[in-house]
């Protein structure tokens, strides 16, 4: 691969080991009992059109490094919404109307959470109102209005949005499917959270490699403490569980150093979209704060170029469509084995397994093909 010479130069912003680290599979399963797990896989197996997306073996990157498998996750064939998103809301909705044709759904979103809202509302023939800020893209808002949701734009940023669609909905008795977590609405967040965790019952049927390592992105944490949910639930061995985030935007980092759940001000929204969070949710955190290895944190440099270089097939055979927030899975890997004290640190050698969660495609196509452009020109 050409790549190497490019990879050498990649380097981390800040990594963290986790002083509280203690992982207990009882204590997780816990936050999120192994009924809701079995439960959301049972229901969303059974949804016309489910296939267990594929799991990638990028085997021209394995040899860079003398690892032994790096599996991708390709969550960009997801039904049709191309990220693992479609299995939250969508799954949170159906439990929530429990059959109830006259309910509204309604939630506040980035893009990817309200889209599978309101696919879930339409497979069931229920109305949705998705509240997006005025940073929400349009074709994000095209994207998720055929789905036959109303779109209600608000001024301001994603707060400011969630507060409109809590005001709006307790006037309207709309129930809000929202995938964070506040005082007293724990019950969807853990339902959105049980619908992600089919990803690893799949991926426990897809290989009989143990896994050693698992890279997660987090925003608000919700996708990388139901993985490590459903690592307690259907896996044998622990592996070591590392955190990526934006630098502008490193909560979980921030809360894991201080051991408690510490706020992060975002001076600058990453191009990582859906992971420039400030604030690690509730339910998350619980499972988080334990089970958690290692925290790191990288610059949005060379995005553009591991999407394009996906596309191009420079990491397996296949080529993936993988957007901005699953590159830096990655990039998170490589960075890690660019450092020698890192990657003994992580016991990173010949016998490990590595999983990584390509957790979106291009569910924004303008953008997906500006990193293209841009990953081109940086490449040649
Ligand atoms: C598209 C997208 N949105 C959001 C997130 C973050 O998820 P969460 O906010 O649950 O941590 C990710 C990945 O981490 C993602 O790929």
């Amino acid at each position: 691969m050409q790549s190497e010479k490019i990879f050498d130069t990649w380097t981390h912003n800040k990594f963290i080991s986790n002083p509280k680290y203690n992982f207990s599979r009882d204590e997780i399963l816990k936050v999120l009992p192994k009924t809701y797990i079995d439960d959301a896989y049972a229901v969303i197996s059974s949804w016309e059109g489910y296939k267990p997306t594929p799991l990638i073996d990028l085997n021209k990157l394995t040899k860079n490094y003398n690892l032994n498998k790096i599996f991708y996750k390709d969550e960009s064939r997801r039904f049709k919404l191309k990220s693992f998103k479609a299995l939250g809301g969508a799954y949170a909705v159906e439990k929530i109307s429990a059959g109830n044709k006259n309910i509204t759904v309604s939630t506040a979103t980035a893009g990817n959470h309200g889209k599978s809202v309101a696919w879930g509302a339409q497979r069931l023939g229920l109305k949705s109102k998705i509240f997006i800020s005025e940073n929400v893209s349009e074709s994000r808002a095209k994207d998720i209005a055929s789905f036959g949701a109303e779109i209600i734009k608000v001024k301001g940023n994603y707060d400011d949005s969630l507060k409109a669609c809590i005001n709006q909905s307790k006037k309207n008795n709309w129930e809000i499917i929202q995938d964070v977590a506040w005082q007293d609405y724990e019950l969807v967040p853990k339902l959105t959270m049980s619908g992600y965790s089919v990803m690893i019952k799949e991926i426990s049927e897809q290989t009989n490699h143990y896994i050693t390592h698992i890279f997660l992105q987090a925003g608000v944490g919700g996708m990388a403490s139901a993985v490590i949910a459903g690592v307690a639930r259907y896996f044998k061995r622990i592996p070591k569980i590392i955190i990526i985030e934006p630098q502008s935007a490193d909560c979980v980092l921030a809360s894991i150093l201080n051991s408690k759940l510490t706020k992060v001000d975002i001076k600058k929204e990453s191009i990582m979209g859906g992971m420039s969070c400030g604030e690690v949710s509730l339910v998350p955190w619980q499972i988080l704060k334990n089970s958690v290895n290692n925290c790191l944190s990288m610059s949005d440099d060379n995005i553009a170029s591991t999407v394009t270089m996906l596309a191009k097939g420079e990491f397996s055979d296949d080529k993936i469509i993988g957007g901005e927030c699953s590159a830096p899975g990655i990039m998170s890997l490589i960075m890690c084995c660019n450092n020698k004290k890192i990657k003994q640190s992580l016991g990173l050698n010949e016998k490990s397994n590595i999983l990584l969660i390509g957790c979106e495609g291009d569910t924004d196509t303008l953008l997906y093909n500006r990193m293209i452009s841009l990953g081109n020109e940086k490449l040649k």
